[in-house]
């Protein structure tokens, strides 16, 4: 009996270590060795550089490669730092996207926080702010 016990507390020890050096402290999860993903950026810069700027361009001008072709077939690609719309419209052309246009909704790509700051950063393009 007393065998027993001993070989049964031996064995929860000897799992117990295994878990322990398996899974060191704070780690979620079993593979420990791998970095986390990262949690999606909301800043302004890097949701606009991520996001945005392959059609707007780093500057906001619009001038990429995609916005001369639209612009050559006489397409609206809008220069953000000449745009006049509303700070309420284009957070709602950010959420919603323009049909018919190459601007997509992004309400399910980019948290609220983030559309709210990449909003605030392609405003701030049109004072000549510095990207
Ligand atoms: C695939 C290309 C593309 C991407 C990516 C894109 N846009 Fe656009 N965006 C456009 C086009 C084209 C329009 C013009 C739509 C229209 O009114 O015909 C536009 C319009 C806008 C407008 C309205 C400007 C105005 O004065 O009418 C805002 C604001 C805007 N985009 C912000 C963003 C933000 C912020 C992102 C990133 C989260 C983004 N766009 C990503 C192509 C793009």
């Amino acid at each position: 009996m007393a065998r027993r016990l001993f070989a049964q507390l031996a064995a929860g020890a000897s799992a117990l270590f295994i878990a322990a050096v398996a899974v060191p402290s704070g780690a979620v999860g079993p593979r420990s060795d791998e970095a986390p993903p990262p949690a999606p950026a909301t800043d302004g810069p890097t949701v606009y550089t991520e996001s945005c700027a392959k059609c707007h361009g780093a500057d906001g001008k619009g001038d990429t490669g995609m916005g001369k072709k639209a612009r050559d077939k006489g397409k609206n690609w809008p220069d953000l730092t000449k745009s006049t719309v509303s700070a309420d419209k284009a957070k709602e052309i950010i959420e919603n996207g323009v049909a018919g246009s190459l601007m997509k909704a992004y309400k399910e790509k980019l948290s609220a926080e983030a559309i709210a700051n990449v909003r605030d950063y392609v405003i701030g393009l049109r004072a000549g702010a510095t990207p």
